[in-house]
């Protein structure tokens, strides 16, 4: 090597070095250039920690053209059809994981991630649950959601714990169905229920046609992100399933509609994207949003090949029928590539992680009361705390609960042994109004707490 440049011997080992690296990482190392991963997820990987993903069909497991690009392209996978509702509980209280096994297994055995979904949905339920109505109905979903969330805890990023509760159109309300009729509390009960089931994973609201902040649609389910939050209802994520086509295209405004719900203090995933025609520059549109937007941390494309695609007519996907990539595979990986690495802001579950907005007014200080509400099961316990303030505003709380014992999990709090304070987006709390926090537990949960004191 004597007579070459220190500085460009360097650059040829590194090429030389990543070469050979090149089929576990997906990143290649060029003289005189920066590195450029060559696969979806190595790129989504470098942006922050960031995920690229694509749904799965457990039956196309033992199709070898399906599975190379699987496992080269993709760190995530979602279940397309297996882990729904009609697919895990045929008969009621009778279970079936064979094939969402499967994916699961498959996806983690190579350190990819999960997404589950979804735990309650309107569509796709067996037809024991969609006859039933009431409180038969809310108990079989609480059920339901306990049994699948408990099967796959520690296995799952993500949940989408409720898929497509809103309406269409102008007037942004809910959607009408059996769950809905059940009473308008359904959505906040199966948060509630997942989390208990499997206080480790992210849990999200799941929909499409909310890619445009303009929408009524849009804007209704903000609302309800917004309110959960403001009431301590555990929810760390929103999925944008963001199938587009003309009569839904990509907004120009995506990326406003991501950075508002992510200043909610939630995590924003895109979730099933799908293009029609699979048009490039929708394509790296909507990347190049999702990295422009510190808690998008990560994108599904909605199947591998466009035969392999719920409207496989229309070519939607990044890779053909015979497994060919597309011009929008193209794009999209450029788009990745283009963006700056990041450091990973995504949040854990239950914590507000950063970007969530805070309190503009200061308010008066008071005083608050704190109390809880125990869930009890022999080994272990959920605790949800109400602090509630007293004549005057609050802006912070701190909750003394001595008899904490043997907390493994707690949301919507910072916790110091047994003592519990706000996080950002619920310090502030009007006078009267109450917030919620709670924590999980091994053993005997409190039943009281010993004070409450405001900042
Ligand atoms: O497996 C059976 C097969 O045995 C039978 O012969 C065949 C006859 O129709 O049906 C097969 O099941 C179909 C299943 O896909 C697997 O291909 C179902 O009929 C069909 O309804 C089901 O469609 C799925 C659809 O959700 C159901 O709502 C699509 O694959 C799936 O891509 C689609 O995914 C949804 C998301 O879950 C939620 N967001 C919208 C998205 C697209 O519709």
């Amino acid at each position: 090597m004597q007579g070459i440049p220190l500085s460009f011997r360097r650059r040829t080992v590194l090429a030389i070095a990543a070469a050979g690296a090149l089929a576990v990482t997906g990143t290649v190392f060029l003289p005189g250039s920066a590195s450029a991963a060559t696969t979806l997820g190595a790129s989504a990987a470098e942006r922050g920690g960031r995920y690229f993903g694509t749904a799965v069909a457990a039956y196309k497991l033992s199709d070898s053209v399906y599975t190379t690009i699987l496992n080269r392209e993709f760190n995530s996978v979602t279940p397309e059809n297996e882990m729904k509702w009609d697919a895990t509980e045929p008969s009621q209280n009778s279970f079936n994981y064979s094939s969402s096994d499967q994916i699961v297994n498959q996806a983690r055995s190579r350190g990819a991630k999960v997404r589950g979904h979804a735990l309650a949905w309107h569509s796709q339920q067996p037809g024991w649950a969609a006859g039933m109505e009431g409180t038969a109905l809310r108990n079989a979903m609480i059920n339901h959601v306990t049994q699948v969330a408990t099967h796959f805890r520690g296995q799952i990023d993500s949940w989408d714990v409720v898929n497509e509760a809103f309406a269409d159109g102008s007037g942004g309300g809910r959607r009408d169905s059996n769950l809905q009729r059940t009473g308008n509390d359904w959505i906040e009960v199966a948060f509630r229920t997942a989390r208990a089931a499997d206080p480790g994973a992210k849990l999200c609201y799941n929909d499409y046609n909310t890619d445009d902040w303009t929408h009524a649609k849009t804007k209704a389910v903000y609302r309800m992100v917004q309110d959960f939050k403001q009431r301590g209802v555990p929810i760390d994520c929103v999925g944008f399933q963001s199938h587009m086509n003309q009569q839904s295209p990509y907004p120009s405004n995506y990326r406003t509609t991501l950075s508002s719900f992510a200043a909610l203090g939630v995590d924003v995933q895109i979730t099933e994207l799908d293009i029609q025609n699979a048009t490039p520059a929708w394509y790296s549109g909507v990347v190049t949003d999702c990295l422009a937007v510190a808690r998008c941390n990560g994108i599904t494309v909605w199947g591998i090949r466009d035969s392999d695609s719920w409207r496989a007519s229309q070519t939607p996907l990044l890779f053909d029928g015979s497994g060919n990539k597309k011009a929008a595979y193209n794009s999209v990986l450029t788009a990745l590539n283009n963006g700056q690495p990041q450091n990973p802001s995504s949040s854990t579950p239950g914590n507000p992680g950063p970007s969530s907005s805070s309190p503009s007014n200061p308010g008066t200080p008071g005083g608050c009361s704190a109390s809880i509400s125990l869930n009890q099961w022999n080994g272990g316990y959920v605790a949800t705390v109400t602090v509630t303030a007293g004549s005057s505003t609050i802006n912070g709380w701190t909750v003394s609960i001595p008899s904490a014992a043997n907390v493994t999990n707690a949301w919507s709090t910072t916790r110091n042994g047994t003592s519990f304070s706000n996080v950002s987006y619920n310090g502030r709390v009007n006078a009267g109004q109450s917030t919620q926090f709670g924590f999980q537990g091994t053993g005997t949960g409190p039943s009281s707490a010993s004070g409450c004191s405001a900042t």
